[in-house]
Formats: C-alpha cells, sequence, structure tokens
C-alpha cells in the first residue's frame, strides 16, 4: 500500500446503531453481530447513550469457555457503530422455554395469520421461535408457513418439530394426519393431540406461540390444564360481538391465572386500493376502548389488507417482507419482545 492510499475501511460494512431504533431493534442489530455458536447463549441486550449490556447464558461451560465466550461477544458488539462500552453478564441460569397462547373467542378473527406473523418478526429478530397449531380440527399453520407438503421424523415417541422457510419451527395436526380425518376426533383426543405437539422435539426454540382454535373448547381446558401459557394475547376484530367473545377467552385465561398480555385489533380501516378511502368494514377502536374498560393493555392494531390476505394464501408471511405490510406485525412482535424481557409491554 502507497502513503497516497487511503487507509482500508470497513465502515460502509459495519452495522451502526440508530438512536431511531426501538429497543428490539437495537437488540435484533447486536444479536445479528454474534456468530451463531453464541448468539443463541444470548438472553437479552439492552442499550443506553452508547452503553450496551449483554445478559448470556453459559451455566454449561467450563471457567475458560466462559471467558471466551465473554471477550467473543465483546469483540463482536464493539465493531457497531455508536457502541461506546460493552458489559457481559453471565448467568448460570437456564432460561425456560415459555409459551404464549394467541387466542380469542370468536372464529376467523386473525388468529393464525397473527401467530405466525408474530413468530417470523421475532425470528428476524434473531429469537428461537416455534410456533404450535392448535387448531386440531381445522389447521391454518402448514399453508401460513408454507409447510404444507412437508411431514415431521419422530425420535422415540416424540415428533421433531419442522422447520418452515422463514426461520420459524413448526408444528401441526395438518402435518401428520390426512385433511379432514381429525374431525372425527372427540374433545379429549384434540386435548392430547396439542400436548402432542407441545412435548415434541423442539431443539433450542425458546419461544413457543400457540395458534388456538376459536372458542373456549376441549384444547383450551386440556392447554390450561397440561401446557399453561406463560401469556397470551387476544385478538378480536373491533365490532361488539367479536369483542364479548374475547370477553370470554379472557376470562379463561384469567380463571386459569395466566397473564393477559394485551389485545390486538385485527382487520381495523380497509383502505380502498382505487381510490385510498378508509373505511372501518368492523368499525373503528373497538378493542382499544374494550381493553382500557378491561384493563387489560391494548397492543396495536392492524389494518384489513388484501395483501395481508393474499400473503397468508401464499405462505408468504407479511412480516417475512420489509415493506410496509409487514410493519403493524413488527410492532407488536417489539412490543411482545419486550414483555419477554421485562415483563411489561
Ligand atoms: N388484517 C387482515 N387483512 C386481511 N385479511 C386478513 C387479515 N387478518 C386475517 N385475514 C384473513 O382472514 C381470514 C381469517 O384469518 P385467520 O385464519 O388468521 O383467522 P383465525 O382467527 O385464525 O380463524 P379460525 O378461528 O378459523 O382459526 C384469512 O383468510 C386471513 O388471510
Ligand atoms: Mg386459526
Amino acid at each position: 500500500m502507497s502513503a497516497a492510499d487511503p487507509p482500508p475501511s470497513n465502515a460502509a460494512s459495519n452495522p451502526a446503531l440508530d438512536p431511531a431504533m426501538s429497543p428490539a431493534e437495537a437488540e435484533a442489530l447486536v444479536r445479528g453481530c454474534l456468530a451463531p455458536e453464541i448468539a443463541h447463549r444470548l438472553r437479552s441486550a439492552r442499550l443506553k447513550e452508547g452503553r450496551v449490556i449483554l445478559v448470556a447464558e453459559a451455566g454449561d461451560l467450563s471457567a475458560g469457555a466462559r471467558v471466551e465466550l465473554e471477550a467473543a461477544m465483546k469483540l463482536a458488539v464493539t465493531r457497531i457503530e455508536g457502541v461506546a462500552e460493552v458489559h457481559v453478564a453471565l448467568t448460570a441460569e437456564r432460561r425456560r422455554r415459555r409459551i404464549i397462547a394467541v387466542g380469542s373467542g370468536k372464529g376467523g378473527v386473525g388468529k393464525s395469520t397473527l401467530t405466525t406473523n408474530l413468530a417470523v418478526a421475532l425470528a428476524r429478530m434473531g429469537r428461537k421461535v416455534g410456533v404450535i397449531d392448535g387448531d386440531i380440527y381445522g389447521p391454518s399453520q402448514p399453508k401460513l408457513l408454507a409447510t404444507e407438503n412437508l411431514r415431521p421424523l419422530s425420535q422415540g415417541d416424540k415428533l421433531v418439530a419442522l422447520d418452515s422457510p422463514h426461520g420459524v419451527k413448526v408444528l401441526s395436526m395438518g402435518h401428520v394426519v390426512a385433511p379432514g380425518k381429525a374431525l372425527a376426533w372427540r374433545g379429549p383426543m384434540a386435548g392430547k393431540a396439542l400436548g402432542q405437539l407441545v412435548d415434541a422435539e423442539w431443539g433450542d426454540t425458546d419461544l413457543l406461540l400457540i395458534d388456538l382454535p376459536p372458542g373456549t373448547g376441549d384444547v383450551q381446558l386440556s392447554m390450561m390444564a397440561d401446557s399453561k401459557p406463560d401469556g397470551a394475547i387476544l385478538v378480536s376484530t373491533p365490532q361488539d360481538l367479536a369483542l364479548l367473545d374475547a370477553a370470554r377467552a379472557g376470562q379463561l385465561f384469567e380463571q386459569g391465572d395466566v397473564t393477559i398480555i394485551g389485545l390486538v385489533e385485527n382487520m381495523a380501516g380497509y383502505e380502498c386500493p382505487k381510490c385510498g378511502h378508509i373505511s372501518d368494514p368492523f368499525g373503528q377502536g373497538g378493542v382499544e376502548r374494550f381493553a382500557k374498560a378491561l384493563e387489560f393493555p391494548f397492543l396495536g392494531r392492524i389494518p384489513l389488507t388484501i395483501e395481508t390476505r393474499l400473503a397468508g394464501d401464499k405462505g408468504e408471511p407479511p412480516a417475512a417482507q420489509d415493506g410496509r405490510i409487514g410493519e403493524p406485525f413488527r410492532a407488536l412482535a417489539d412490543r411482545l419482545a419486550r414483555w419477554l424481557d421485562t415483563g411489561e409491554v
């Protein structure tokens, strides 16, 4: 290199912290800088004015390996532009896999769509997420997560979760039995089927999202008895009839001492693709008012769009795309990530 050459710089390829980033986006950036061999150990990354505090799991490591892990994390994160200081706290405590249920009283309000997209958005932040299709009689996840033609293997007496093309693991009765066959199952069998999906081999998955069937039937009851979720998200469209059903679903979780993380309003505000006029087929703001009245957090709204429906039918979740269509799902995933890390939305 001659003296006239500019100094080598890889600044263009260096990731950079942007003060406008949400905490979840900043965490995703940090996670993305870590090699996969160590990224799965990162439990959380908190940022404050250029100072980064990482918490990582190291309970199974020797003293030497702990030192190496700490050094590797520090080195990787220091390379991020805008990071002045990195602290690594190692914890011996292994995080238990957590379960979040997505429910509603009423059918067709968007539980499955929300579950898929929350999972994909969280996976894009670097989280290890799996989706369980709890809708034993009418599974949707094989289509939504583009795994219709896959069949799970078994390991001993356990099913092995499938890898979807969107970085999320998934299991559904739709992957196991012929379409329509489960319809003949009586309630207790459907409950048992859910248990089998939860107890499957999920690898290093930290978080399981259960896409519940509508109502408060056998699947919900056996889930509360055998695989009680750590929290529940309720979805509703804004009209009164859906809200009444959502209230019933809320009662089921409250009676079982399951925290209601919050309510999501789906199919709010339809923008006419021709003239841009926004109409509200199911009313507007109903879920937020209802959440306030019941003192549940309101997590956000998802507009009714043709693209969302088409994307679901094609197995290409909006949250896997970068455009506007994925935005509401990413915002909701941010709030869920915060709840998982801090207990607050
Ligand atoms: N925000 C939205 N915009 C447009 N279409 C949507 C939206 N949310 C869901 N849909 C569509 O509405 C239909 C029902 O959604 P989905 O299957 O997610 O509801 P569900 O509550 O899981 O239904 P079920 O109770 O039958 O399990 C699907 O065709 C889906 O693509
Ligand atoms: Mg569904």
